[in-house]
């Protein structure tokens, strides 16, 4: 990781660390930033002896959150969350975002869609005027249905393509045993808003990345350590 940005992510992650309070029940995110954000918490918890409940999104950040000492629940036992946070592959100035370069978007808006408040870390290269434009849009499948899928992806005007995995052969494979479709807009995605009611009606897709009208904050991480706080 490039050094400045990775001083941008970490400035983002103890930002979301300090609104953390005694008591709260915290959504844990995915990816680099989030476990950035994952490891300080598990830090404060100890130096200050703070009891904090975390709701993972994957089984990546379930297992660093073990790691750092943060103790787990479950939307079962833990349903009301304080405050969830989270990475994301790009941000709109509306605060609608892409996620799921990790394949983690499902659970990751199923925690977050509860959450009081969803906070947000990037940092700058995220910030893009139109979704769509630097990063594909990640969308669950049930493997059966990958055909209709992409014939209804390519029907809003996209490229899509089989997330294939790096050391495994086929397909990656989510959380939930399913398979991930990567669809390509040349000039990003003109209406968000239709391509998530039209993916959400497909029969077959189980989610996909675009989180719209969802964040409540972003922290935008700046290289020189300083964090930028927009709010919806
Ligand atoms: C996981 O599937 C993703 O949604 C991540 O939260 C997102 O890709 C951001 O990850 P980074 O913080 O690693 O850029």
């Amino acid at each position: 990781m490039v050094e400045g940005r990775k001083q941008a992510k970490m400035a983002a992650a103890e930002a979301v660390v300090r609104l953390i309070q005694d008591g709260m029940t915290v959504g844990l995110g995915t990816g680099s930033t989030a476990s950035l954000a994952i490891e300080a918490l598990g830090l404060r918890m100890k130096r200050e002896n703070m009891h904090v409940t975390g709701v993972p999104t994957s089984f990546a950040s379930e297992r660093l959150a073990r790691d750092c000492g943060v103790p787990l629940g479950t939307l079962d036992t833990h349903g009301d969350i304080d405050l969830a946070f989270d990475g994301a592959d790009e941000c709109d100035p509306g605060l609608n975002l892409i996620k799921g370069r990790g394949a983690a978007h499902t659970r990751e808006k199923i925690v977050a869609f509860g959450a009081t408040r969803f906070v947000i870390l990037i940092d700058e290269s995220k910030r893009v005027d139109r979704l769509g434009t630097l990063m594909p849009l990640p969308v669950e499948v049930v493997p059966m249905a990958v055909a209709p899928v992409m014939n209804c992806l390519r029907a809003l005007g996209a490229h899509p393509e089989l997330r294939m995995g790096r050391k495994k052969d086929g397909p990656v494979v989510t959380d939930q045993g399913l398979w991930v479709v990567d669809a390509q807009f040349d000039a990003g995605i003109p209406d968000p808003a239709i391509v998530d009611r039209t993916l959400l009606d497909t029969p077959g897709v189980l989610d996909h990345g675009l989180f719209l009208n969802m964040a409540t904050d972003v922290m935008v991480g700046l290289d020189t350590g300083d964090v930028e706080h927009l709010r919806r």
